[in-house]
């Protein structure tokens, strides 16, 4: 049985499509309703068993880190108060989860970002979670529905795991898109979680030479094998070390699968995608959720 207790986030993006908003906050720390777009990620994370966190950012994303920590004297001043309940509603993170951060150093592409966590997780299989795309709680289980699945189906087969789901045609060019052998099968799973072998990923792709509409959709479950594609993986599209071209690699190699999304997801890195998932976050959240 495959244990994966490791997850990397990577945060290091300018995110410079969130500006000005991103300007001084860290567009990982603007909120959805009451919390930051990363404290619904993390806490995904641990729904599907992750003890350890891995951030990869760089020196103007330290405040991420901070608000995975004890802040001390915020935390005495408020007990002082009485305000015990508001102080134990921000040390929420489970005392078995640690949150740490390393810094990639050059902004050389995701998959650089994601290389960058090696020394903390050596031999480990281990997740990836993309803080950009945040799932939707209200309408998931997150202790059984996508990641947590994706590493169920992970200890039972071994194979590496993809979460992907279908986008609009005008959407194709801004994901990695799934090459799968026979999509009809994957077409009669929409809106569950499935897995299915998958031949290989083309990165951006314009609609014209996109194998198929599936786009990955930022949640991944590796063998730690990936390390040892990602350290021979050179730049490509945009001049960057991609995570697919690692993901290719990998394929030929050991096989992978994709796993078709249950529930719905947001970009929390794009402006007209922020303000609907704000809206939606804060809805339920007026109407009684949590
Ligand atoms: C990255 C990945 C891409 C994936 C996307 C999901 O691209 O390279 O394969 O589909 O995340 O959000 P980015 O959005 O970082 O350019």
């Amino acid at each position: 049985m495959k244990n994966v207790k490791f997850a990397v986030l990577p945060v290091a993006g300018f995110g410079t499509r969130m500006l000005p908003l991103s300007k001084s906050v860290p567009k990982e720390l603007l909120p959805l309703g009451s919390r930051p777009a990363i404290h619904y990620v993390v806490e995904e994370a641990i729904a599907a068993g992750i003890k350890h966190i891995v951030l990869v950012g760089h020196a103007q994303k330290s405040a991420i880190e901070n608000y995975f920590d004890v802040n001390a004297e915020l935390d005495g001043q408020l007990r002082r108060k009485g305000k015990d309940e508001l102080a134990d509603s921000l040390n929420w993170l489970p005392d078995d989860v640690t949150v740490s951060m390393i810094r990639q150093g050059k902004p050389l592409g995701l998959g650089h970002a994601v290389l960058a966590a090696r020394p903390i997780i050596g031999e480990n299989d281990f997740a990836v979670l993309l803080p950009d795309v945040v799932l939707d709680p209200y309408t998931t289980n997150m202790s059984a529905d996508n990641l947590a699945f994706m590493i169920d189906a992970f200890a039972k087969d071994g194979h590496s795991q993809i979460l992907v789901d279908q986008v609009a045609d005008e959407d194709v060019h801004k994901y990695g898109i799934a090459k799968l052998s026979d999509t009809s099968a994957v077409d009669d799973q929409a809106a569950t979680n499935a897995s299915f072998k998958v031949a290989g990923f083309v990165e951006k792709p314009s609609l014209a030479d996109a194998p198929s509409k599936l786009a990955v959709v930022g949640r991944y479950v590796f063998s730690h094998q990936i390390f040892d594609y990602l350290a021979n993986t050179k730049a490509s599209v945009g001049g960057e070390i991609q995570l697919t071209d690692a993901i290719d690699a990998l394929i030929s190699e050991y096989g992978v699968n994709v796993t078709t999304m249950s529930g719905s997801s947001y970009d929390a890195g794009d402006m007209q995608s922020y303000m609907q998932a704000f809206m939606h976050f804060a809805q339920q959240q007026l109407a009684g959720g949590e």
